[in-house]
């Protein structure tokens, strides 16, 4: 197996990188990734110099780059997007340039390079928000109602329709939310968990009842990996571990784990269009065999520890151009917030 692991440079992205080399002895790993703000190349110092693994810098959107590294490729997983959806609302151009037309560009190369199966990894917010007890099936109607979620529900549609016009053997795995090592700390458990460290506020948007269905990161690569093997092409599978959590006993927990004072924690103005429940139906990915290993509790525990030891990586991040955005996102919300 030659893969191409486009944002391998990511959060999850990497995560899958360490995983295909450790799961496939034989298999040569290329990654293509742009760097944006949220790619680091520090999230795959374990495996430099490993001599089954290559990193390329370029955009999935500009088709010379994409196609110079599939060349060759038996296989295709597209991590590589604009996920932040706050983000998405402030940017939403940036965001259907590389989610959407650099899915449309792996896909027409992978076509022309014949791939032997294409992998786009999706979200489970293409959904929507799904009413308790509700749990969406992947046939379900796609209800995106951020720019981030639109443009992942877009990107599904060109997956299908390569499946069916061009004959494209093409997967999608919709992921639930993740978390672990690595992430970037604009998203809700590296942004508290860094906060609680430092004691600075935990911005709940609202009351925090929001519901998450949290997937540890290497459920979700165990899942991807799972689908990549045995799943159909032409079919899409849900990922997701049954960890479901309103934002609040997250928020608790965190407190908890890190050890910092409850008064640090803000409700703050809302997220505009905020999704208030995400829920899947994992019945397909489990008929292949796949279980979740990862308990939410021992999960949350180790990423907290881990943030703990690694200061070295997320300082950095959150002292250069992320102290713009977080002024930018929170500065005002702030200053409204309650206890
Ligand atoms: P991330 O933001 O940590 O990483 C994204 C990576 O893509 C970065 O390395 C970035 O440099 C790269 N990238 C961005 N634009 C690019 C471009 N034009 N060309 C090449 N590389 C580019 O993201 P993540 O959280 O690891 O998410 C990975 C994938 O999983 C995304 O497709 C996301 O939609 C999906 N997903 C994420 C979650 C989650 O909770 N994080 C849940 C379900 C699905
Ligand atoms: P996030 O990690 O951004 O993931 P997503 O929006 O893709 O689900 O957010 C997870 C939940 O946490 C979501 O309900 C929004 C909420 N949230 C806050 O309350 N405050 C924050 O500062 C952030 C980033 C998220």
């Amino acid at each position: 197996m030659r893969l191409l692991i486009a944002g391998g440079a990511g959060f999850i992205g990497s995560a899958f990188v360490r995983f295909a080399l450790r799961r496939w002895p034989e298999c040569e790993v290329i990654v293509l990734d742009k760097l944006t703000y949220a790619g680091n190349p520090r999230n795959l110092d374990s495996v430099e110099g490993e001599r089954r693994f290559h990193f390329v810098q370029g955009d999935i959107a500009d088709d010379a780059q994409a196609r110079s590294a599939m060349s060759g490729c038996s296989h295709v997983v597209n991590f590589a997007a604009e996920t932040h959806v706050d983000r998405s609302i402030l940017h939403p151009e940036v965001v259907v340039r590389t989610n959407v037309e650099g899915a449309r560009v792996l896909l027409h190369a992978a076509v022309d390079l014949d791939v032997e199966r294409y992998l786009q990894v999706s979200t489970d917010e293409v959904y929507g928000p799904i009413d308790a007890p509700r749990r969406a099936r992947e046939e379900d109607a796609l209800r995106p109602r951020s720019p981030y979620a639109a443009s992942k529900a877009a990107a599904d549609l060109m997956v299908g329709a390569y499946h069916a016009t061009y004959g494209l053997p093409a997967l999608i795995t919709r992921g639930a939310n993740t978390y672990g090592p690595f992430q970037y700390p604009e998203k809700m458990i590296p942004l508290f968990v860094t906060n609680a460290l430092d004691g600075l506020p935990l911005p709940v948007y609202t009351d925090g009842l929001q519901v998450r269905d949290w997937l540890a990161v290497d459920d979700h690569c165990s899942g991807i990996a799972a689908i990549l093997e045995h799943g159909t092409p032409g079919e899409i599978y849900n990922v997701e571990a049954g960890n479901e959590r309103a934002n609040m006993d997250v928020v608790e927990a965190i407190v908890e784990l890190a050890g910092c004072d409850r008064g640090l924690v803000r409700h703050v103005p809302d997220r505009p269009g905020h999704d208030r429940r995400y829920a899947l139906n994992t019945e397909k990915l489990r008929a292949l065999g796949w279980r979740p290993r990862v308990p939410f509790d021992t999960g949350l525990r180790d990423t907290v520890e881990w943030y703990r030891e690694h200061r070295a990586w997320w300082e950095p991040i959150k002292s250069g151009s992320f102290r713009d955005y977080y002024r930018h996102q929170y500065e005002q919300r702030l200053a409204e917030s309650v206890p």
